[in-house]
């Protein structure tokens, strides 16, 4: 797919992974973003900091049927179709599932995986109408691998998977292409409270995600040789991550303790 001109529909673009992802996109030639985000001060600033994007800002939250239905009617209203829908907007709240409040297990639940398959829903028909088209998921390294105090995060991430896969396969006659990126550990408001050794950028995890659309990958998975092999040993060994798990617990515990983003 040629980017330039594209017209694209982000969920979360105002910040994080989700704004550098426009930010990138408009060095490839775009500059029609559609972008929901609960805070207007937050999407008032994207304004401000692309002023020569034509921005269709809309206030509200991915877990909302209304607000979808704004949001398309919205973007309907401007454009006669959607080139890329990027499924961004993402919350996590971890703890051990006795201690997870049941707001935050449906909160991550509803936003994380409920408001992607909504919104691509009400977006296929707008999408349809473009001939050359695409959708990103953002996943999550823990889709593929499941981690201790992170099960309703991962459950969620691990739905978008298959969710992705599936609609691939649904969509073989249309010409849209469906993509997942599956981002490690990256510097962003969502891992403010997390002390972690290593991170990856935006940037990084941005330009993987482009590179990896413009060459129509499926998947497009961060953090190295290292989680390629991870997610092999996960898959035909899954006791060897257990035992690894196992001999780590406390730190797992630890370092999950103060991560809520919602
Ligand atoms: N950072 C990481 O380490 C990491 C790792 C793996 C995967 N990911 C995934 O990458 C995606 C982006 O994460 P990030 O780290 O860039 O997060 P972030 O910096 O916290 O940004 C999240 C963005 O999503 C928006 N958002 C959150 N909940 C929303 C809702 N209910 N409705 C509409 N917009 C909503 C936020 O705006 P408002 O708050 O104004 O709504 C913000 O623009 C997420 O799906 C996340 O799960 C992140």
């Amino acid at each position: 797919m040629n980017l330039k001109g594209k017209k694209t529909l982000i969920t979360g673009g105002s910040a994080g992974i989700g704004k550098e992802l426009i930010r990138q996109l408009i060095n490839h030639g775009l500059k029609d973003f559609a972008v929901i985000g609960r805070s207007q001060n937050k999407l008032d600033a994207l304004q401000k900091e692309f002023k020569d994007v034509n921005f269709i800002l809309v206030a509200g939250d991915v877990s909302k049927v209304k607000d979808i239905d704004r949001l398309i009617d919205e973007v309907r209203s401007h454009w006669d179709g959607i080139d890329l829908l990027i499924n961004n907007a993402g919350v996590v709240s971890a703890a051990p599932l006795q201690k997870l409040s049941d707001e935050d297990i449906i909160n991550q639940i509803n936003i994380n995986l409920t408001g992607v398959i909504l919104l691509t829903k009400k977006a296929l028909p707008l999408l349809k109408e473009r001939g050359d088209a695409g959708i990103i998921n953002i996943s999550s390294g823990l889709g593929l691998i499941a981690k201790p105090f992170y099960s309703v995060y991962a459950a969620t991430k691990a739905g978008l998977k298959h969710f992705s896969e599936a609609m691939r396969r649904e969509l073989i006659f249309e010409n849209i292409h469906v993509m997942t990126v599956y981002p490690t550990a990256t510097d962003t408001n969502m891992l403010k409270n997390v002390d972690m050794e290593h991170m990856d950028s935006v940037k990084l995890v941005a330009e993987r995600a482009i590179e990896g659309f413009l060459k129509n990958k499926i998947d497009v998975i961060l953090g190295g040789e290292k989680r390629l092999q991870d997610v092999e040993t996960n898959k035909n060994s899954p006791l060897e991550i257990d035992s690894h798990i196992k001999d780590n617990y406390d730190a797992y515990k630890n370092r999950s303790e103060n991560h809520r983003a919602m």
